[in-house]
């Protein structure tokens, strides 16, 4: 999140001159999220906002085909090619009209769905990595494997083209998708790997030789340098001891990044205690030199996990064109790791800024503020004007649902980008641990803490790093339990083994967001309470299957629920109150 006061005004101003034209506020007006929201200025449109395609009158093949990871590395021979084929009236291509009946796409006393017919090949060479693979239509998730042995390891991604056919249809259809196949590193570097099926990063144990990769659910926080880490890496100790398994330095600011003396010590520390570090530039990362400086620096650490670009660029109308300039540097100078950044807004620029990451995290903080009317500024908040310190929440007091809000935001904003983008990238979540000045009145309570972090979990968080610490004693012990709960290897497993599937409840999704993950045999429920009244009365959560009983407890009151049949039941749940439970 933005750095208050100082930011406001000075730094707006020198924006609102650099980025002249690329936004619809007149020279004079100040903008967070496109949004005037000073008293003395009127509301105008902010533009940016991103609409669904048309909808189209006949069905599209919405086909999407991707590798698994991001990168693969010279000592691997084989990965796989991910195949999502749906059909889609918003994305895609026009299907197959199967004889003019666009209502029918295929014949549905056939015995299944039709089959797509793939073949991949290396658009450099035209070698055929995947001949005539059937998939149905509907599927997704569905993997191809193929041989890396005749693909150069290279630091530029290869061009593939895929060339499809849908049974019982003369059309072609031809998309093209890209794989990274790098030299090994022989830096002493690590290589992060993002599972871009299920959205997970996958690491190694690098303090034991030889083991596999592993998934890792990051969480953490945003933690302050100079008033906290910076002069001794004892507290580093402190911060690991928690349960975080990552951390997020917030640089000093202004122009130069960090004292190297002091970092490198913390950096050595972190290599020692294999405490994951997310190194954020977003001071600096407009300055391409100044970011080569600083990725050359880190990039041979064993303990660097993802580099962070911007910080909330929409709220402060940062260049169009600054996300996409610094990941196209960063792959160049270390295509091993991943590129984060953060999004404060609601819809603002989503598709400019978010072209430049791999994983887009999002800060929406609904605890203890007014809504609708802003305090700070003396303006009321809508969708045109005003800083409410949450763009375009509107929940009542009382509810998080606007944390659940722009996770469909942001899925939706993704499925219409459509295949050209490749697939939906990993969203992770930071939630608000902090409170007591500008818009916020209060920090959150531990319950709260904990509904804002699962409720972004059930909704495909595959990682938390919370604004911010220091934090309240309260929310220290909450989130380093939480944390410690997530990470157990049971847990992460399954969380990021599979995505979430959304089950139905008797109450509206307003009020309850309970999950299912199903992974390695196991299945994990997740029930999130979302707002303080909870439910008043039976609650009963619909599953896909029979089971039998609650087995092993995460988080909350899981051995509550009553199991019966396909169905678990509650007397009664409190107000954001959060279980999460393995059932067999
Ligand atoms: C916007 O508000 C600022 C601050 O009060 C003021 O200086 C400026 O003239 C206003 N601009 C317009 C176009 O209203
Ligand atoms: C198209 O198919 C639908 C569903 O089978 C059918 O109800 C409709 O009459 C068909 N229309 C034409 C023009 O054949
Ligand atoms: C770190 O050291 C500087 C210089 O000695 C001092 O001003 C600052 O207060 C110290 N910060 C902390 C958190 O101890
Ligand atoms: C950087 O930190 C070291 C160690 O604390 C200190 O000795 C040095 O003066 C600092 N350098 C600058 C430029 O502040
Ligand atoms: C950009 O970074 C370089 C390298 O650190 C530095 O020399 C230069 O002054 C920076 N430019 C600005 C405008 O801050
Ligand atoms: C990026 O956008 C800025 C602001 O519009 C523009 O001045 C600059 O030339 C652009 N840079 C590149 C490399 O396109
Ligand atoms: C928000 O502020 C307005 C204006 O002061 C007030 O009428 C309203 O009750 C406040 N809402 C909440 C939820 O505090
Ligand atoms: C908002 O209005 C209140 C009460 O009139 C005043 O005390 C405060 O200074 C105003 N704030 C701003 C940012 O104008
Ligand atoms: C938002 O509020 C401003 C100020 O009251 C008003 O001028 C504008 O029309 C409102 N926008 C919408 C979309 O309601
Ligand atoms: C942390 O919270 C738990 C559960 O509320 C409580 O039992 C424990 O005493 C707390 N620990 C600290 C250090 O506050």
């Amino acid at each position: 999140m933005r750095a208050y006061g100082l930011f406001y005004g000075a730094l707006f101003g020198s924006l609102a001159i650099e980025t002249a034209g690329q936004f619809n506020n007149p020279p004079s007006v100040l903008i967070w999220c496109g949004k005037a929201y000073n008293a003395n200025n009127a509301s105008f449109n902010p533009g940016g906002w991103l609409s669904p395609p048309e909808k189209s009158d006949v069905p599209l093949l919405d086909l999407r085909v991707y590798p698994r990871f991001q990168v693969y590395t010279a000592s691997e021979d084989s990965a796989t090619l991910v195949v999502d084929v749906e059909v889609s009236y918003r994305t895609g291509m026009p299907l197959c009209d199967y004889g003019g009946n666009n209502s029918v796409f295929y014949d549905t006393r056939s015995p299944g769905p039709p089959q797509l017919h793939l073949t991949v090949s290396d658009a450099a060479d035209s070698s055929v990595l995947i001949s005539n693979a059937a998939v149905p239509l509907g599927s997704i998730g569905e993997e191809l494997s193929i041989s890396l042995g005749d693909l150069p390891a290279q630091s530029l991604p290869r061009d593939l083209e895929v060339t499809a056919s849908l049974d019982g249809c003369t059309k072609t259809f031809k998309i093209s998708t890209q794989i990274l196949r790098v030299p090994d590193r022989t830096d002493g570097g690590t290589v992060t790997k993002l599972d871009r099926k299920n959205g997970g990063l996958l690491v190694q144990d690098y303090k034991t030789a030889g083991s596999p990769l592993q998934p890792l659910l990051p969480y953490s926080y945003y933690v302050d340098w100079g008033g906290w880490l910076m002069n001794s890496t004892s507290q580093m100790n402190v911060f690991k001891s928690y349960g975080f398994n990552i951390i997020h330095i917030v640089p000093p600011g202004g122009p130069e990044p960090f004292n190297w003396t002091q970092f490198d010590a913390f950096m050595d520390r972190a290599d020692e205690l294999q405490l994951w570090v997310m190194y954020d530039m977003r001071n600096t990362y407009l300055n391409l030199s100044s970011l080569e400086e600083q990725v050359n620096h880190l990039k041979s650490r064993k303990s660097l996990l993802t580099w962070y670009t911007a910080d909330e660029p929409d709220g402060n109308s940062d260049p169009l064109n600054g996300t996409t300039l610094a990941y196209q540097k960063l792959r160049e100078l270390d295509p091993y790791r991943p590129v984060s950044l953060v999004l404060n807004c609601y819809n603002f620029h989503f598709p400019e800024y978010t072209a430049g990451a791999d994983i887009i995290m999002e800060d929406v903080y609904p605890i203890a503020t007014n809504l609708t009317f802003s305090d700070q500024w003396n303006t009321t908040c809508n969708t045109t004007y005003g800083d409410c310190g949450c763009d375009d929440c509107f929940a009542p007091p009382g509810s998080i649902e606007d944390v659940r809000k722009r996770y469909e935001a942001f899925d939706d904003y993704e499925s219409w980008l459509g295949w050209k983008e490749g697939p939906p990238k990993p969203i992770w979540g930071v939630p608000q641990a902090f409170g007591g000045s500008e818009y916020w009145k209060r920090p959150p309570t531990a319950t709260e803490e904990a509904a804002m972090a699962m409720l972004r979990i059930n909704n495909g968080a595959k990682g938390i790093v919370a604004w911010n610490w220091p934090t309240t004693m309260e929310l220290a012990n909450v989130t380093g339990m939480l944390a410690r709960s997530l990470t157990q290897p049971a847990v992460t497993e399954t969380l990021l083994g599979s995505q979430p599937i959304k089950l139905e409840t008797n109450l509206a999704d307003s009020k309850i967001d309970a999950r299912l993950w199903r992974a390695k045999g196991k299945m994990l429920l997740s029930i999130v309470a979302v707002t303080t009244a909870g439910s008043d009365g039976e609650v009963v959560v619909q599953l896909p299957k029979k089971i039998d009983k609650v087995d092993s407890v995460v988080w909350g009151a899981g051995d509550s629920w009553n199991v019966h049949g396909k169905e678990l039941r509650k007397s009664v749940l409190s107000g954001y109150e959060v279980d999460v439970f393995f059932v067999s």
